[in-house]
């Protein structure tokens, strides 16, 4: 038997695939079954390998928690010894303070939680802010936190040649630099106030945009109303165009659309979340660091 396999999830089968054969081992699928009461009833190959490889994005979070909460202990009852989860999104990683007294710092107990399940954390482009490194996330585990910015700036400057990169808000700052500095782009990051769950205010960059492509790019478009806000003021200021990239397209409801009535041309993401916009792999940069690990 071999001594590591990946264990995944049908939904995301296809960078399942990917990341298996990036790491030539055996790939398996987590059987789910929903009760008629909205249990689940899971199912995990018996006699597993040593070393088990759980690959969850955190999309959607609340059910998918509720299944590695199961599958991670049963793994360990079924033979693995060491256990890493692979989730290209975690989620619950914005909300890492007390916004108003007695709120919950879902960030930390999320990563509680998750430290608590498994040996080792891998995932892309964590939404690190005020906790800023995986150490501080998950502490006496084993967390790497990759980033797909470069992949997401090599894209965009094959498509477009020399685009102007806009990060909307100062948080995005990380992750446009990055893409900007592998191609030698111009940027510039955004100021943004989050008045509710579908209401910003954001100010852009004093660039000079007038007649330029511009490329916003954040970590996560979640409603869609932090991109909308930004691409409204590029296209006010003159933008030839403006395209969207991003690493985790969670893109809500109808925020797809509302995105392209609001005049955004392109929008592209990678496959940390399935999604039809995906055009950038995250399996190769993933299938690097497990054999990091
Ligand atoms: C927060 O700062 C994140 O980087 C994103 O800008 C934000 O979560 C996007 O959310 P939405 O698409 O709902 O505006």
């Amino acid at each position: 038997m071999s001594e590591q396999m990946l264990l995944a999830f049908d939904d995301e089968a296809p960078l399942a695939q990917a990341l298996a054969q990036a790491l030539g081992v055996p790939l398996a699928f987590v059987q789910r079954h929903r009760f008629p009461d909205g249990e689940l009833r899971l199912r995990l190959p018996e006699g597993l390998p040593s070393r088990v490889l759980m690959l969850r994005g955190l999309q959607q979070p609340n059910e998918k928690l509720t299944e590695l909460l199961l599958c991670a202990p049963a793994a360990r009852e079924l033979g693995a010894r060491e256990l890493v989860l692979v989730s290209p999104y975690l989620a619950y990683m914005r909300q890492d303070m007390a916004f108003t007294p007695g709120e919950v710092v879902s960030q930390r107990h999320v990563a509680a939680l998750l430290g608590g399940l498994f040996d080792a954390v891998l995932t892309v482009d964590p939404h690190l802010h005020r906790v800023t490194s995986m150490e501080a996330l998950f502490p006496g585990r084993r967390g790497l936190a990759l980033s797909a910015a470069p992949l997401l700036g090599e894209w965009v400057a094959r498509q477009l040649g020399r685009p102007v990169l806009i990060g909307p808000d100062e948080e995005a700052a990380q992750w446009v630099q990055a893409a900007a500095q592998a191609q030698g782009l111009e940027h510039g990051m955004g100021c943004k106030r989050r008045l509710g769950d579908r209401e910003v205010v954001l100010e852009l960059p004093p660039l000079e945009l007038g007649g330029r492509a511009v490329v916003l790019l954040d970590d996560v478009a979640s409603t869609g109303q932090t991109l909308i806000a930004a691409a409204t003021q590029a296209l006010a200021r003159g933008a030839a165009s403006v395209d969207v990239a991003v690493t985790h397209a969670l893109f809500v409801g109808d925020a797809l659309a509302q995105l392209h009535a609001a005049g955004v041309r392109h929008v592209w993401s990678t496959d940390a979340v399935p999604h039809p916009s995906n055009v950038v792999s995250v399996a190769p940069l993933l299938a690097q660091a497990v054999a990091r690990l």
